[in-house]
């Protein structure tokens, strides 16, 4: 099985959206809300897409990374939210959530970002690295799943602010 990942396209925008809200559909159990399916439309709306990727197999798109800026209260600049991660249902468990993970890592890279942080669990999430940073608090919610990943420097200190549009319009 080939996973093709690459940058989204303006034919996607309906497929991505269709792929959160069954991905988030299909986890409700897990505490999702039912509104993170708007988030990756309001970060485009806003602007503050940083990265988006998607995954395809044998043409058909499956999953989809979004990486957006942060704010953290010491300065540091060059950090990313990872997030929303989603893989559309029937296709889990492949490797697909995983390879978009890593991928979206390496762009981080390229492009020289200083670190990564995400809201997710962290028994899928440690195998990329990213771990708990008494450093880094989430001003809004519980620290319970809130993650990191330095990726350059000495590493940053304070509280993190996600972008507005993971709040606003949900
Ligand atoms: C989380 C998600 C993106 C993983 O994608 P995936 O393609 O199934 O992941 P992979 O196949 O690469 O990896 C599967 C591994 O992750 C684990 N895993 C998947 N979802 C998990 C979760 N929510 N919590 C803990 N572990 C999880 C699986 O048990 C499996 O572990 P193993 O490799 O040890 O067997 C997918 O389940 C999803 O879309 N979930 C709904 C949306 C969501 O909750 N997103 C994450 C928050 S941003």
């Amino acid at each position: 099985m080939d996973i093709y990942i690459r940058d989204e396209q303006p034919g996607d925008i309906d497929v991505i959206a269709a792929i959160a809200r069954a991905a988030y559909l299909a986890n409700s159990h897990n505490g999702h809300d039912g509104h993170q399916h708007r988030i990756v439309d309001n970060l485009r709306r806003a602007g503050a897409l940083a990265i988006s990727l998607v995954a395809e197999i044998e043409g058909e798109l499956v999953g989809h990374v979004a990486l957006s800026e942060v704010d953290i209260s010491d300065g540091s600049t060059g950090w990313y939210g990872l997030g929303p991660l989603t893989v559309k249902p029937g296709q889990q468990g492949r490797g697909i959530g995983s390879g978009l993970v890593r991928a979206a890592l390496d762009r981080l890279r390229q492009r020289g970002a200083n670190g990564c942080v995400l809201v997710g669990d962290s028994s899928f999430f440690r195998r990329f690295g990213f771990v708990y940073d008494p450093d880094l608090m989430l001003g809004e919610a519980s620290q319970e799943h809130f993650l990191a990943l330095s990726l350059r420097g000495s590493g940053a200190r304070g509280v993190v602010a996600f972008h507005p549009s993971f709040f606003n319009g949900c």
